[in-house]
């Protein structure tokens, strides 16, 4: 009070005169009594020059700063907004709890700003008896800890904006009781775990901001927030399905998460929308170019996922687009006329595509069809009369991702001559196996392909036997050939997604045959891939003819495969994202499977099958990261267009085709060998000089220090990796790597040490679970193996 007899205000003379005045006066010093103790609490003289003792008539409107402002109503301040520009927490002897018990002493407040203040601390459970409370905003603070229950009491909340803090843990369940609730805004915050499905209820929702935040999982349905009109939900690891939203959406920005399906179709009626980004994740399948024609479109940003599907030069767009960003997908045909402009207000990018134009750079065609899968039949079968002997190697690939999983098949076709000189016989066993594959090549041993009996061993865990299927199951599966079952096409024909009568999903490749022939000439072709069955392959489950009706040749062959769910092994391993990330041991657990499979390939059947040209890529993960190998090399012999095989030849090879088994075997570890570096390093590696500098790198850091290996590796195993573990597997990748293939270990060294490295973890893990422990770990015998193989 003493104060305020210093002030010289003609208000107060005026309100001493009226009693009831008198008593909002009290009131009022009593007002900015508190106030000054907040700015005590907040320890606040430099930013606020003229926030001192002399501004008692703070609802007179003048104590208004850059950093001050408040609102009163009544003689009761009803809005506080204090703005500091504290980069660091207050002192130590700051409590965020009676600072909080100070502004409840503000029952009116309505509006309350407390940014950059450098608050630190929970946020305590008093700020419910602030009953009025609107809207608040408390960004940039320090404050941590979980959203108190008692924030749920506040029953006029309309937006609550807690950006730039530390606050974590769980979204809670109790958010619908805040119903009217308009603008939830947590960016930047360190909360985690799932979205509460009742997320879904709180209708007046207009702004949803949970960007860069460590929230995972499915988008609870959202569709019937009528009101919505901004959801950012970038940089967390949410996915794999697009969100169920309303069609109100001005701005969606789903950025740098983990979504791996195919654009829903009903975008295209979200006439409000402004903004899309969608870039940097794992969405697959078509894109709809009528996103470009959108009426409210002006950002449109799919850069960074696999998005398929030709553009045309006649398409249209909205004249109001000021960027459009492309990049980075798997487009195809040639740029829309409407996005190539003069107006320099615009930004548009289409790079590393596989369009037609010079403008930016792009893909080689092959690159955006990596991913489809076709079996080719033989292009020239003229050509082939001439040659006595041929191979034909029929890739198979099948990549699914959750929507659209595509699959190739490219058709390589390379001759070999026949020469006389004799294989050696240094080759371990398994080589063996191939050697007497390559003695013959002809139709007989093939036909009698078997997996040899060490196959059994590995089994085909939960597999139906290969059957044939009949085009009516086949047309049941699809829909008829729905276009919404299809999930890519190319030049060899379409891959479609199928339900089979017991529920289960199918990729099903359709081959379009040019040519006639009967299915007496598939009996082989069908035969191998029908045995290219194991755990770590991407297995067929059957085929179908489609015979035409006049001569009965065949017109079109199916092809059903296991559907594999959580798409590739990149897209696990993509640069640096933390989120989506597999930790060391499921890299472990995925390599191994990897191996397994190509152990297989080259030894479960005869012939073996070489040269496979593994990349992270071909190798998809099911629903428990076991690791499927999708693209392998199927040698078959051509038995379409009646080959003869001179009987002058059988029993004899030459040493050009001994070399190139030789090779086959060891191109395969390479491969195995760019992969491991991969999830050593978590980024991708497409070029082979990039391969080249990776080894060297890894090179130095096994003879440097720990500390060097861990400054190389990715950033998320860098914690758990166990150093001897990590050691490991860098000395076997860099074994693989050998320029000489000679000198590359082989498939069965590759898997005693990736296994010994899996088991040393495996120890530690336990040992630092459990003191108790159990017997610890067989790691001698292991270890002397590994050593014996350097
Ligand atoms: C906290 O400590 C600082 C000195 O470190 C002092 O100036 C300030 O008055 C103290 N604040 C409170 C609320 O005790
Ligand atoms: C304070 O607020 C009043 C009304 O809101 C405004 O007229 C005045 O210019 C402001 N003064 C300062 C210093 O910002
Ligand atoms: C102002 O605050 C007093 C005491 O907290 C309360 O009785 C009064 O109703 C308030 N006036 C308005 C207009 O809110
Ligand atoms: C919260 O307040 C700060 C400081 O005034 C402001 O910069 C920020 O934009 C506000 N946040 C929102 C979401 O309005
Ligand atoms: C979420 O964060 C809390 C605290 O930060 C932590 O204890 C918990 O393990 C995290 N949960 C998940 C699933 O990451
Ligand atoms: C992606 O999001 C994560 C957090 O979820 C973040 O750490 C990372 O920096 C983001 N990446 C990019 C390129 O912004
Ligand atoms: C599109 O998104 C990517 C990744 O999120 C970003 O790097 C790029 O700058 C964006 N493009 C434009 C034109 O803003
Ligand atoms: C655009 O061009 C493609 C082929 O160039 C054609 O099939 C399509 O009908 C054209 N669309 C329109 C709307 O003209
Ligand atoms: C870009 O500039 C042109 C002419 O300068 C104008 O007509 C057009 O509306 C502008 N577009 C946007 C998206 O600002
Ligand atoms: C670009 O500008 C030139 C000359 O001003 C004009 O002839 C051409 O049609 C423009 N191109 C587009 C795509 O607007």
């Amino acid at each position: 009070m003493a104060n305020r007899t210093h002030h010289p205000s003609v208000f107060l003379v005026v309100i001493t005169i009226l009693l009831s005045i008198y008593q909002s006066e009290q009131r009022q010093s009593q007002q900015s009594l508190i106030l000054l103790r907040i700015q005590q609490i907040l320890n606040f003289p430099v930013e606020s020059s003229n926030w001192n003792n002399n501004h008692l008539d703070f609802c007179k409107g003048d104590s208004n700063s850059s950093s001050l402002t408040v609102v009163c109503y009544e003689g009761n301040i009803t809005q506080l907004h204090i703005i500091g520009d504290r980069t660091s927490p207050l002192a130590k002897n700051f409590s965020m709890d009676s600072f909080v018990k100070t502004l409840t002493r503000l029952p009116s407040l309505k509006v309350l700003t407390l940014a950059s203040l450098g608050l630190w601390g929970s946020l305590p459970d008093k700020i419910a008896r602030l009953q009025s409370l609107e809207i608040v905003n408390v960004s940039s603070n320090f404050l941590y800890g979980a959203l108190p229950r008692e924030v749920s009491s506040l029953s006029n909340l309309q937006t609550l904006i807690l950006d730039n803090n530390l606050f974590s843990g769980r979204l809670p369940n109790w958010l619908d009781s805040l119903s009217t609730l308009r603008v939830l805004s947590l960016k930047n915050n360190v909360f985690n775990g799932s979205l509460p499905n009742s997320l879904g209820s709180l209708e007046n929702l207009r702004i949803l901001s949970l960007s860069h935040n460590h929230f995972f999982g499915l988008v609870p349905d959202l569709s019937q927030l009528t009101n919505l009109q901004v959801l950012e939900l970038d940089d967390n690891a949410f996915g794999p399905q697009f969100p169920r939203l309303g069609n109100k959406l001005v701005t969606l920005v789903l950025r740098n998460n983990s979504f791996r399906t195919g654009i829903p179709a009903g975008l295209s009626s979200y006439f409000q929308l402004e903004q899309f980004d969608i870039s940097s994740n794992t969405f697959v399948g078509p894109f709809q170019p009528s996103l470009l024609s959108l009426p409210s479109i002006t950002y449109l940003n799919i850069s960074g996922n696999r998005l398929t599907g030709k553009l045309f030069e006649n398409l249209s767009c909205n004249t109001q687009l000021e960027v459009v960003d492309l990049s980075s997908n798997l487009l195809t045909g040639s740029v829309p006329k409407c996005l190539i402009s003069n107006f320099s207000n615009r930004t548009i990018l289409y790079a590393r595509n596989c369009l037609e134009t010079r403008n930016q750079i792009q893909q080689p065609a092959p690159f955006c069809h990596t991913e489809a899968l076709a079996v080719g039949i033989l292009p020239d079968i003229k050509k082939k009369h001439k040659e006595k002997v041929s191979k034909v190697v029929i890739s198979l690939g099948i990549v699914g991702g959750t929507l659209a999983g595509v699959a190739l098949a490219l058709l390589t076709f390379f001759l070999v001559r026949r020469g006389n000189s004799r294989r050696r016989m240094k080759n371990p066993p398994t080589r063996f196996i191939s050697e007497n594959a390559a003695s013959g090549y002809t139709s007989k041993l093939l036909s009698e392909a078997r997996y040899i009996s060490q196959t059994k061993k590995f089994g085909t865990v939960g597999l139906p036997s290969y059957r044939s299927f009949s085009l009516e199951e086949i047309e049941a599966a699809t829909n008829y050939f729905d276009t919404a079952s299809l999930m890519s096409e190319d030049s060899y024909g379409k891959m479609y997604r199928g339900q089979l009568k017991n529920d289960s999903l199918v990729a099903i490749r359709c081959i379009k045959l040019k040519k006639r022939y009967s299915t007496q000439n598939f009996a082989h072709h069908i035969e191998l891939i029908s045995k290219l069955r194991h755990r770590h392959l991407v297995s067929a489950l059957g085929h179908c003819f489609e015979c035409s009706l006049e001569d009965s040749s065949v017109s079109k062959i199916f092809l059903v495969f296991e559907y594999i769910p959580n798409g590739t092994l990149r897209s696990w391993i993509s640069d640096g994202d933390t989120m989506k990330s597999m930790s060391w041991i499921q890299r472990l657990g995925a390599v191994t499977g990897i191996a397994k499979g190509v152990q297989f390939l080259h030894t479960g059947i005869v012939p073996g099958v070489y040269s496979n040209n593994i990349n992270a890529e071909d190798v998809l993960l099911d629903q428990n990261l076991v690791a499927k190998i999708c693209s392998y090399n199927l040698p078959l012999l051509s038995n379409i267009g009646k080959i003869q095989h001179g009987s002058s030849s059988s029993g004899s090879k030459n040493s050009s085709m001994k070399k190139s088994v030789n090779y086959e075997d060891k191109s395969d570890i390479y491969h195995l060998g760019v992969i491991l570096l991969e999830l050593i390093l978590g980024r991708a590696i497409i070029l082979s000089k990039d391969a080249d500098a990776f080894k060297e790198l890894l090179q130095a850091t096994i003879v440097a220090d720990e500390e060097a290996r861990r400054s190389i590796i990715d950033p998320a195993i860098r914690k758990e990796c166990l150093d001897q573990s990590l050691k490991t597997m860098m000395e076997i990748c860099v074994r693989c790597l050998t320029k000489e293939p000679a000198e590359r270990p082989s498939i069965e060294d590759v898997l005693w040490n990736l296994q010994f490295a899996a088991q040393v973890q495996d120890a530690w893990r336990g040992d630092s679970q459990s003191s108790e422990g159990g017997s610890p770990p067989a790691l001698s015998p292991l270890q002397s193996r590994r050593v014996s193989f350097h």
